[in-house]
């Protein structure tokens, strides 16, 4: 059978992420970042992701079809990400898709970001190396734990085009967002994960006990998979001030990696308490923190204990890209799927 060629659009948050796939084959991955230009504010700035994505927007899709070796007039559908994410950062993908799709006259598929996520699992081809698990072997049901600067959500997914629950989210800040803000008050640059992931390394995770938010009996009852990560980097603020004021020197490795254990700690025991509550035996990962060493490797520790199948993408496919966004809108064609009509909107709060 023909399997439809197509083109998918990201631009939720600093990422303008263009992918090409062949049913579930990937073609091309093109992406833009306007990280560097969100360094010095030490957070993504909305307005400058905006204004970004709109300057990249074609460069990036002709990176993509240059990649991919097609041309526009070769797609069968286009696929974005209508939310959730970063509203003016959506609307430029939304725009620019919809454009796409009514001048090349194929359907639009407007797909939601976490389930996009999900979708990255299902793509196979050449280059797609550093994956736990055979790639491209996406088995359901599957919980997933997607965790980036953005969200930090746990779903359950029996099917990836019909059937796909919110278990549990952040209350406050994303998983990310708390090893930024963490880096920031060490003195570490940002994007302040990846640093506090190399500190860490050289210290002793069982330094400092810090908290893991919504984990005491009295929250578990109302937020068994919810997150909370505010009250940990705000204890991490208290315990270095402490240090600071009584002049004291701060032990930056043995406190980034008693933070790092904790949030790997609280991620892995809520994810696996999700797979055995609901009888799931896979557990799948997404989202940029599953770049954290400790993170990877606690999960394979807890998933071989709870005898549960682990897997995580291409950390390429992990990342927000276009390719996941693309992955879902050739489901949606194969499922038969009717395309959006387009008077869609971005939603920053889109629900799963
Ligand atoms: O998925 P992603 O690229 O997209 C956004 O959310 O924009 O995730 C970026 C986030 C940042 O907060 C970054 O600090 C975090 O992922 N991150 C890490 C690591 N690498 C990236 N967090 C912990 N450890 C890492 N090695
Ligand atoms: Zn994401």
């Amino acid at each position: 059978a023909h399997e439809p060629l197509v083109l998918g659009i990201e631009t939720s948050c600093d990422e303008t992420g263009v992918g090409i796939v062949r049913g579930r084959t990937l073609l091309a991955n093109a992406i833009a970042s306007s990280m560097d230009e969100h360094a010095r504010f030490g957070g993504v700035i909305p307005e400058v992701a905006a204004r970004a994505h709109l300057e990249a927007m074609t460069p990036t899709i002709e990176r993509a079809l240059a990649d991919a070796e097609v041309s526009l007039a070769d797609l069968d559908a286009i696929a974005v990400t209508c939310g959730p994410g970063l509203a003016g950062a959506l609307m430029v993908g939304v725009a620019a898709a919809k454009a796409l799709a009514v001048s090349l006259d194929v359907p639009l598929y407007a797909v939601n970001h976490l389930v996009g996520h999900v979708g990255a699992d299902l793509l196979q081809g050449d280059g797609l190396r550093g994956a736990v698990g055979e790639v491209g072997e996406l088995e359901l049901p599957t919980i997933a734990l997607l965790v980036s600067g953005g969200h930090t959500s746990l779903l359950l997914v029996r099917d990836l085009v019909s059937d796909v629950e919110l278990l549990g989210e952040t209350i406050d800040d994303a998983a990310g967002e708390a090893f930024d803000k963490v880096a920031r008050l060490l003195g570490l640059p940002y994007p302040g994960g990846p640093h506090i992931d190399r500190v860490a390394a050289d210290g002793n995770p069982a330094a400092i006990r810090f908290p893991r938010g919504l984990s005491l009996p009295k929250d578990l009852a109302k937020h068994r998979y919810d997150f909370s990560f505010s009250g940990l980097k705000t204890s991490v603020a208290r315990w270095v001030e402490k240090r600071v004021a009584a002049g004291e020197e701060v032990p930056v490795a043995d406190v980034a990696a008693s933070f790092r254990e904790a949030v790997a700690d609280v991620l892995l025991t809520k994810a696996i308490a999700a797979c055995r509550d609901h009888g799931v035996p896979r557990l799948l990962l997404g989202g940029g923190v599953v770049a954290n060493a400790r993170v990877r490797e606690l999960a394979q520790q807890r998933a071989d204990a709870a005898g549960v199948a682990l897997r995580v993408p291409p950390l390429s496919l992990c990342t927000d890209n276009g390719a996941m966004i693309a992955s879902l809108g050739a489901q949606l064609v194969a499922a038969g799927h009717a395309p959006s009509t387009l008077d869609f909107g971005a939603d920053s709060s889109l629900p799963v």
